[in-house]
């Protein structure tokens, strides 16, 4: 097993194992197995976040200290020469040879470095040894900094030696806020949905908009935001956060970059737990339940499913996932698109993470890289629809711990017969959008706005409170976009009357709103 210890291979196995165990020079590499295995023990069974998320809920603001990692007493020893080696010749490799393009083939590789990256996070962390913290803390950002060239900020000196450590001296922690991405082109959205945060559903969680700078969201519409900070004394007013005075768009292009943002916007935010919502969300109760979902507590990273569709229609979709994955996640082994080659796994209109954990933080560096320009442009965007993908997918490859809301998306909308086949019609729910569950099973958000049909010119102004909804039942998709998507096969169940309120009054507030913003 060890190239040193093959003379004693000669003797029986079970003598030669002993003695390759307890030879000096293998015994330290044993002991800091041993080691390395407790602090992962540890880590595992006591992550950082885990037990701030839950008192996130009720005082999401709330600065207290870290509970310290145990230490265990091999962390006090300096590297070895061998170790200081090792940890020079990766920095060197990966530096010397960044991932660069063609990108397409290389998103798995990224993944693994990143994973060594995190490796390294954890042990300046754990370690009691101020020379040991300081080789790793320069190991990472020396890596970060060459890889992730748009954390170096030109009007931030310390970004340039210190990209990684001056990004998470940002983040405010332990906290939690929702983060949504707009421009002028979404504003009317994000409107109704703070509106409706803040005026119908009462959070007090903060909100950070986030854009790209005076072009993408002209100051009186930031304005208009700012007004909707809601009636209760104790929410907080609303934050803006210009993307581009955090990171360097040279090799992003944010501005016009669309989805891209949404990314960048989660890293970037000081809300150590980032609730991103897409501008388009619509909530049916409080989002602050998402940081006590038992998926977000456990594994600090929380993600939505697509509808299930299109089964074997994308081939070289799955060709390039199965040749990046090579070590599938219990999660991936689960998931009926992997499985089943259906063609859609996220729906990223709503993602929740915890920037606090080490293997976190690093796959929402790898997402960012799979929407920074070059890639996006040459990969991501081409192969899958937008960000959608990237996010399951960065996570994967990173090796860090998320899951899914258990459910494919389902739908919110109104009873309707639908064709199946030439004599056959069956009562279905139809609607324009895809509905997501909470831990119990009960309505939590959709995607595609308050409108009827928020894609279809010259139904701006219809709103409807649906009536149906529908979940782990079959799709019939519209072919265009005027024709509503339903699902059949399942049970058509009613919305309750407290979900239709909070609809009502979601729907009069953003009526009220539209008067405003198409006056500014
Ligand atoms: C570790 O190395 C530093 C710098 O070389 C030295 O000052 C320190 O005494 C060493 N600590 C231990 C515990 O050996
Ligand atoms: C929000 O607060 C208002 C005013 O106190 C109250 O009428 C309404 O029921 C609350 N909404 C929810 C969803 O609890
Ligand atoms: C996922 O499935 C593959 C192939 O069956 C298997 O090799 C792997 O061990 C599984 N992964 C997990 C984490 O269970
Ligand atoms: C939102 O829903 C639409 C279908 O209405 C879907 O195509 C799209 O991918 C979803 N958006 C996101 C960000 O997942």
């Amino acid at each position: 097993m060890l190239a040193w210890s093959e003379p004693k291979l000669l003797l029986s196995q079970k003598m030669s194992l002993l003695t390759t165990l307890f030879n000096p020079r293998n015994f330290r590499l044993v002991i800091a197995a041993i080691a390395t295995t407790c602090i992962l023990f540890v880590l595992l069974f006591f992550p950082r976040g885990s037990a701030a998320s839950l008192d996130m809920t009720r005082f999401p603001d709330l600065k207290t200290t870290q509970p310290p990692i145990t230490a265990t007493e091999t962390t006090h020893a300096n590297l070895t020469t061998a170790e200081v080696t090792l940890l020079t010749d990766l920095t060197q490799y990966f530096t010397d040879y960044p991932i660069e393009k063609p990108f397409k083939e290389r998103y798995g590789e990224l993944g693994r470095r990143l994973r060594i990256v995190r490796d390294w996070l954890t042990l300046a962390q754990t370690t009691n040894n101020p020379t040991t913290r300081a080789l790793y803390q320069d190991a990472i950002e020396q890596v970060v900094a060459t890889q992730f060239p748009f954390l170096t900020h030109p009007s931030h000196p310390a970004t340039t030696t210190h990209p990684l450590a001056t990004l998470r001296a940002s983040f405010t922690a332990p906290s939690a806020g929702i983060v949504i991405p707009t421009s002028d082109k979404t504003v009317r959205y994000a409107a109704h949905l703070i509106g409706a945060l803040r005026s119908v559903l009462n959070s007090t969680l903060p909100i950070q908009v986030v854009y790209a700078g005076d072009s993408d969201l002209a100051a009186r519409n930031r304005d208009l935001l700012a007004s909707l900070a809601g009636p209760s004394p104790t929410a907080p007013t609303i934050e803006f956060l210009d993307i581009l005075t955090v990171f360097d768009d040279a090799t992003l292009q944010l501005q016009t970059g669309g989805w891209a943002i949404k990314a960048f916007a989660a890293l970037a935010s000081r809300f150590e737990t980032v609730i991103l919502a897409d501008a388009d969300a619509v909530f049916f109760q409080q989002p602050e339940v998402l940081l006590e979902h038992e998926a977000f507590v456990q594994r600090g990273a929380l993600l939505f499913h697509d509808r299930l569709l299109w089964q074997y229609a994308f081939e070289e979709r799955h060709q390039w996932w199965h040749s990046q994955i090579r070590r599938p996640s219990a999660v991936m082994n689960d998931s009926r698109v992997w499985v089943e080659k259906y063609a859609e796994e996220g729906d990223s209109g709503l993602v929740v993470l915890n920037k606090g954990r080490a293997e976190i933080l690093v796959g929402l560096l790898h997402v960012c890289w799979q929407n920074s320009y070059e890639v996006r442009e040459e990969t991501t965007y081409k192969i899958t629809y937008g960000d959608k993908e990237s996010w399951w997918f960065g996570l994967e490859l990173a090796g860090a711990e998320y899951e899914f809301s258990r459910h494919y998306g389902g739908i919110v909308g109104w009873e309707s017969p639908v064709e199946r086949g030439a004599q056959n019609v069956v009562d279905g729910v139809c609607s324009f959008v895809i509905a997501h569950v909470d831990a119990r099973d009960r309505l939590l958000w959709w995607n595609g706005s308050l409108l009827k049909n928020k894609g279809q010119l010259g139904m701006e102004n219809e709103y409807q409170v649906p009536e149906k909804w529908m979940i782990d039942a079959e799709w019939v998709k519209g072919a265009r976009k005027q024709d509503a998507s339903c699902m059949v096969n399942g049970v058509i169940r009613d919305l309750t009357g407290e979900e239709k309120r909070v609809l009502e009054r979601s729907i009069e507030l953003a009526q009220s709103l539209d008067k405003l913003v198409q006056l500014g």
